[in-house]
Parts: C-alpha cells; sequence; structure tokens
C-alpha cells in the first residue's frame, strides 16, 4: 500500500497578485488536477503573521480565490478554500509545535530574512510559521507539493516533522493499525519549479517581483488591464545590447534573462527556443512581441478575475463548499490524531 497521489498547495492572501505568482505558482496549480486529487487553499492564518487590515485581508483572500479560478482551478474537481474556515489548520499546527524543535525552526532562512534585527518584536506566529504549514500539508497527508524554490526549506521541515510524529508515535500508530508501511503521515515530495519560473522585478532583473516592491512599475499585477500591462513592459529596464543568439550570452544580463523567461514561460518554449526566434534582434523588436504576449495570456485572465470579485457573495459561497469537503478529510485525520496522541474524546 502507498499514500494516494494527492497535491496541496497555499498562497498568502497579504495583496497585490502578480506575474510571479501566477507563473511560479497559480498556472501550475492547473494540469496537476488531471493526474492528482487537489486542493488549493488561501492561507489567510499564515498571512496574519505579520499585521493585515481587516478589509484588506477579506480582498486580498477573494482575489486569490478569483485568480485561482480565472486562471483554470475548477472548484468542482478541487477543492478551493481559505485556511481559517477548517479549525484543524490550528488544532494540527499546535501538535507539530510539540514535534518541531526550536533548533530546526530558528535554522528557517526565510524567519531570519523576514525579522532581521527586528527578531524580538516579531510575532510569535511568524517564528512559527513552517509548523503551521507542515499541518496545512499533513492535515490533507498530501504526497505532493508545487511551491516555489524559496519554500524549499520550509517543505523539509513539514518532512522532518512527518517522520518524527511517525517515529515518537510508532508505537501507538501500529497498535491502531494506523499506518501505511508503519507511517501515519507520508513524507511528502515537493514539485519545485524550474528557473525558469522565478520572475525577476521589471526594474531591478537581480531582485525577485514583489508586491513590496514600492515601485508599481516593477511588476504586473493580475488585475492590471492590457494598457497597463503593454506599458510596463515597454517601459521595463534593459541593457543596450540586442538579444544573444544562445543561452550562454544571457549571462550576466539579468534583466534581458528575465524578460526572456517571461516570454518563455508565457509561451510555454524553453529560453532556448525564445532566442532561437528572436536572438540578434534588438528590444524594440522584442518588447512589443512580449507586451502582445503577456496581454494576450494576461488581460482574459485579469478581466475575469475582476468579473468574479464584483460578486463577493459566489466567492464566498465556494469557498465555503470547499471547507465543507476539506473539513471532512481534516477531521479524519484529526481524529486518528488525537486517538494517537493520547487525547480523550
Ligand atoms: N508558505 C507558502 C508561501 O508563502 C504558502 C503556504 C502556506 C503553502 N501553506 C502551504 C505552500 C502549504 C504550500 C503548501 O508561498
Amino acid at each position: 500500500m502507498t499514500f494516494s497521489p494527492r497535491v496541496f498547495s497555499g498562497i498568502q492572501p497579504s495583496g497585490d497578485l502578480h506575474l510571479g505568482n501566477y507563473l511560479g505558482a497559480i498556472r501550475r496549480f492547473v494540469p496537476l488536477q488531471e493526474t492528482h486529487a487537489t486542493i488549493y487553499c488561501v492561507v489567510d492564518m499564515h498571512a496574519i503573521t505579520v499585521w493585515q487590515e481587516p478589509d484588506a485581508l477579506r480582498r486580498a483572500t477573494r482575489e486569490v480565490a478569483a485568480a485561482f479560478i480565472a486562471a483554470g482551478v475548477d472548484p468542482k474537481r478541487s477543492i478551493v478554500f481559505n485556511q481559517s474556515q477548517v479549525v484543524q489548520h490550528a488544532e494540527l499546527a499546535w501538535v507539530f509545535n510539540c514535534i518541531a524543535r526550536m533548533g530546526w525552526m530558528a535554522r528557517m532562512t526565510q524567519f531570519k530574512d523576514k525579522a532581521g534585527k527586528n527578531s524580538e518584536n516579531v510575532s510569535l506566529g511568524l517564528f512559527a510559521y513552517p509548523s503551521l504549514m507542515a499541518a496545512d500539508i499533513l492535515l490533507y497527508k498530501a504526497t505532493h507539493v508545487p511551491v516555489g524554490d524559496d519554500q524549499k526549506q520550509h517543505l523539509e521541515l513539514a518532512r522532518d516533522i512527518a517522520a518524527k510524529f511517525n517515529n515518537d508515535y510508532a508505537a501507538s500508530i501500529a497498535e491502531r493499525d494506523l499506518g501505511i508501511d508503519g507511517q501515519f503521515f507520508p513524507i511528502t515530495e515537493p514539485l519545485i519549479a524550474g528557473p525558469a519560473t522565478r520572475i525577476m522585478s521589471l526594474r531591478d532583473g537581480t531582485k525577485k517581483m514583489s508586491k513590496s516592491d514600492p515601485s508599481d512599475q516593477s511588476r504586473i499585477s493580475l488585475l492590471d488591464d492590457a494598457d497597463a500591462i503593454a506599458k510596463k513592459i515597454k517601459k521595463a529596464t534593459t541593457d543596450p545590447a540586442e538579444l544573444p543568439l544562445e543561452l550562454e550570452g544571457l549571462k550576466d544580463r539579468p534583466e534581458a534573462d528575465n524578460l526572456v523567461g517571461i516570454y518563455a514561460a508565457l509561451s510555454d518554449r524553453t529560453k532556448a527556443e525564445v532566442l532561437a526566434e528572436f536572438g540578434g534582434q534588438g528590444w524594440g523588436k522584442f518588447k512589443p512581441a512580449l507586451a502582445e504576449l503577456a496581454v494576450a495570456v494576461l488581460s482574459p485572465m485579469g478581466t475575469e478575475m475582476r468579473r468574479l470579485l464584483e460578486d463577493p457573495q459566489t466567492i464566498d459561497a465556494v469557498l465555503r463548499d470547499g471547507a465543507e469537503r476539506a473539513s471532512a478529510i481534516a477531521e479524519q485525520t484529526m481524529t486518528q490524531v488525537r486517538d494517537i496522541i493520547g487525547f480523550i474524546r
């Protein structure tokens, strides 16, 4: 027996979804619906590890749900919901807080980066963040998690937590016959996006495209209209040289590399294929072609997102339906976990 293939992934509703979120995560959720049971979650409990205005949090939660649907996630085939509606996430996260070691958590580079010199004054939740993420995944015994490169370490932590739980409670798991080859939780595999899906700022090819960049010109928002998308691409920072004929020529040219990468991702081609077409040409040729492609792919999605967001009640109903289906699985797992641990119910 093996764990049945199940995918879980989460996106934080912290405002302003952009091209990087789409190419690095959301777009990859769609084809997995063909091969796996898929669960896609708007992780609102993760979002409040840093301050969120309540109205902005509601808006951003609906925006992520709308982006999932507009991108092609079918809420009938997949389970689409927001984390806080399924209380078992918090419950399992507490158990995992008691499994994970301080030393494991203290090694998390994302925490160290986010806390910086301010580590005495960030929330305890920010420190415990990866433990909640492990709970998200393992509550559904997910076997695969599509995530960006930056989440690799968090996923390794989830695997360590699963292994330690399986090991610490091995006798109890065996006694109740709740394991598959002795394992209660699967050791989840990451599905890491290739480097081609690491989308950089349009102003600076060495920085990741980010919602926290003060310049709106640095990113393409999924809610930008066709005009805004085209303008931002035409104004993107570049070097003066023409496009190289081969991949090698993109080395040390971060802006050129990024724009070629975006073209490749949006057209489902490799960078080498893009260079085979555009190598030797100048930006005056390439940028309009990229703008046209980006508008063709992104603007129908933005239009659909805006249409969905005009009717928040329908989005909320989708999230509620997803939460009910997620809860059914989550409660099954938690019933077993409580029993394994020795909690009386
Ligand atoms: N930490 C992830 C991010 O910021 C979001 C996330 C939360 C997640 N829980 C998850 C991703 C579970 C994958 C699986 O990108």
